[in-house]
């Protein structure tokens, strides 16, 4: 290809990828999977790896390239970041629109943008001729610090506007304000993550994001999910929109995320009021933390034209939601293990109403956090709670002690099984290391279901599993029969039938799902991908060596030990061949001719063959057939090499199994 050619291609993939991403993370409805997005990438990076002259910043294979710097570079914004002054009820909202009317000729008509007050990290953005070009933190409100590398990271930050063809040219230059957050789905997995790898997992969403977005190294950030929503705009040489309303509108078309799930235009000050109730009473729904709500006059010059007071503009305030904080007393302190045997505490409260939810349980995150903030038994305490996610501790009131207060200390030995507790050198984690231990069976038979998953399979069915003795490992799933469902309380017919039904499915799942419920430390659905399309089955990815697995772009060396640790161990190893004698799919599709084609046939093996029996063996049970020692009106086929076994052999003519030599089994499989 020449070089025009490949320009005029580079550029048609950027525009495709663009608009795909923005309909992945901003719109979060995809026209085209995850495969055909994949390939564009690809493409676009293979062209710009042949014309390297081709690459520009603001190419979406360019999110994550920066390397790591020594310090962020100050930046003046051009326009100070002002607060808002707050109001927390209807009074106060009235009182904020008479001190305004007061300013504007008699009876002028307002109306009212209402919009999310964003728990998270202002920003500032500056785009020109469409491309980003500095993005910075809100600092003291006049300097901020330049964070684009780390900005550029965000894949809803459009990296180019407008994203969606057919969008709205922006003007020459186009700065705006937006924030930067987790969402608290991403924020639950992402602690979930790091308490796995055995890193302190964040306390809020907030701290979340601030430490992520002030990482020195943008390829850390990368890894966080981080989400940004617009709604700002500081300046435009060029035609922008008059009223708030349509800047709402405005931002969304050139590809930003706007919070249309609450943004709202109002008429009069008592639809805001009510809008202000409706929003607290279903404020856990919402996908992100705010502490309440922006309203705006909607009409942008008359907005300005009210100017400031102590800093604060007049044209806007913050209504804040009533508090999700309460104190209460910690009475105990609860250790529960999960899949990975880490052991996490859990407060047990003195109940207190907290948002119109009865709270009696709060997260304590990990010990670490628990001697940081020297949170101790008997204290009072300060909980929160945001959205539907469990309240965790925030910290004690010190002043509140009156000497009775013990300290909370790990457990030495496991709550579940009472086998000793480990403190592996360097990390975070107490870890029970027991692989027999019922709670680690009942978490990781749990994790195993969803990752695979199998419809109806909850945490309580796999307690009910593991207590009446009836699985061992997930494996044993796939072997249950119908009455020992039967026998679990609340199990009748039909409720069985489906799950036997949705168990017996998920042994067709793709390679990545599998790899991600071995439940290995350290591979989650992302890294398990990566390995999957790296690998293309379990039996590569067991027998590769260290080295090979540290070479996958994407896996460190923390991961590749944890991935080598667990297929060393015994257990998993029988784990791994149950899942194949079960018939689990464990290689990737196009790998597999015929997948499963030996399902249902039983093979023996006699004789010199060109491989190890051993690998024979394995290579017979990956296509789901059996392979057993000795032959029986059972088998299905004798594999037979040279200088075979004559009782075998003979066995096999008395009987009348066929005997087969390895072209004809190969064949048979369909794989030559
Ligand atoms: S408009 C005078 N809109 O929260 C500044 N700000 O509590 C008005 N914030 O300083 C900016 N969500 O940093 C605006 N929807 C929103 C916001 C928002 C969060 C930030 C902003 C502001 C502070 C005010």
């Amino acid at each position: 290809m020449d070089l025009v050619t490949a320009r005029a291609r580079a550029e048609k993939l950027r525009e495709e990828i663009n608009h795909h991403s923005y309909r992945y993370y901003v719109l979060n409805s995809p026209v085209i999977s995850d495969g055909e997005f994949d390939a564009l990438v690809d493409e676009l990076r293979a062209l710009e790896a042949q014309f390297p002259e081709l690459v520009t910043l603001d190419s979406p294979t360019q999110r994550v390239g920066a390397e790591p710097s020594a310090g962020f570079v100050k930046v003046a914004h051009p326009a100070p970041i002002l607060s808002l002054d707050k109001a927390t009820d209807r009074a106060e909202l009235r009182a904020w629109r008479t001190r305004i009317a007061k300013l504007l000729p008699a009876d002028t008509p307002l109306s009212y943008t209402v919009e999310p007050n964003f728990d998270g990290l202002t920003v500032v953005l500056h785009y020109h001729a469409g491309s980003l070009t500095l993005g910075a933190t809100r600092g003291d409100g006049h300097v901020g610090e330049n964070i684009t590398s780390n900005l550029r990271t965000i894949q809803s930050l459009p990296l180019r506007i407008p994203c969606a063809p057919g969008g709205p040219q922006p003007p020459d230059t186009l700065i705006l304000r937006g924030e930067v957050l987790i969402l608290l789905r991403d924020f639950e997995t992402l602690n979930q993550r790091l308490l796995e790898a055995g890193e302190t997992p964040f306390a809020n969403p907030r701290n979340a994001a601030a430490g992520s977005l002030r990482q020195l190294d943008p390829r850390i950030t990368a890894q966080r999910p981080l989400f940004l929503y617009a709604y700002q705009i500081v300046t435009a040489d060029g035609p922008a929109p008059e009223s708030q309303w349509e800047t709402l509108a405005y931002l969304k078309a050139l590809g930003f995320a706007v919070a249309e799930d609450v943004n709202r235009r109002c008429d009069s000050l008592e639809a805001v009021s009510d809008y202000c109730a409706a929003l607290n009473a279903r404020r856990d729904s919402l996908p992100y933390e705010a502490d309440g709500l922006v309203i705006k006059i909607d009409d942008l010059p008359l907005a300005n034209g009210l100017g400031t007071v102590g800093g604060r503009p007049r044209g806007a305030i913050a209504y804040k939601f009533p508090p999700q904080e309460a104190t209460t007393r910690l009475l105990d302190v609860e250790f529960s293990v999960g899949r990975t045997g880490v052991i996490t505490p859990t407060a047990l409260l003195e109940p207190v109403s907290l948002a119109g939810v009865t709270v009696s349980r709060a997260s304590l995150h990990n010990f670490d956090l628990v001697q940081e903030r020297d949170i101790r038994t008997g204290d009072r305490v300060v909980i929160h709670r945001a959205g539907d996610v469990i309240p965790y501790v925030v910290g004690p009131i010190r002043d509140l002690r009156d000497g009775h207060e013990r300290p909370i200390v790990p457990p030495e030995v496991c709550p579940s099984c009472g086998e000793p507790v480990a403190h592996p050198e360097g990390e975070v984690a107490y870890l029970c290391i027991n692989a027999a231990c019922p709670a680690q069976r009942v978490q990781r038979l749990n994790y195993f279901a969803h990752v695979m998953d199998i419809e109806g399979l909850g945490e309580s069915t796999a307690a009910q599993l593991v207590e009446h003795g009836l699985i061992e490992d997930p494996a044993d799933l796939y072997t249950l029969p119908k009455e020992a469902w039967l026998t679990l309380e609340g199990f009748a017919d039909k409720k069985a039938e489906n799950l036997l039904a949705a168990i017996a499915g998920s042994r067709e799942r793709p390679l990545r799902r599998i790899i991600a419920a071995l439940g290995i430390r350290g591979v989650g659905a992302t890294v398990a991908a990566v390995l999957a399309a790296h690998f293309g089955s379990v039996a590569a990815l067991a027998s590769a060596p260290p080295e090979s697995l540290a070479a996958v772009e994407g896996i460190g060396p923390l991961t590749a030990a944890s991935i080598r640790a667990w297929f060393a161990r015994e257990h998993n190893r029988r784990l791994v061949a149950k899942l194949q004698r079960a018939g689990v799919r464990l290689a990737a599709e196009r790998a597999a001719p015929v997948a499963g084609v030996f399902t249902g046939r039983t093979f023996v093996i006699t004789g010199t063959l060109s491989q190890p029996r051993s690998e024979i063996a394995a290579w017979i049970e990956s296509w789901g057939g059996k392979v057993t020692g000795s032959v029986s009106r059972k088998t299905s086929y004798l594999v037979a090499g040279e200088n075979p076994g004559g009782a075998k052999f003979n066995k096999a003519q008395q009987l009348g199994v066929p005997i087969i030599g390895e072209d004809e089994l190969r064949q048979l499989a369909g794989a030559t």
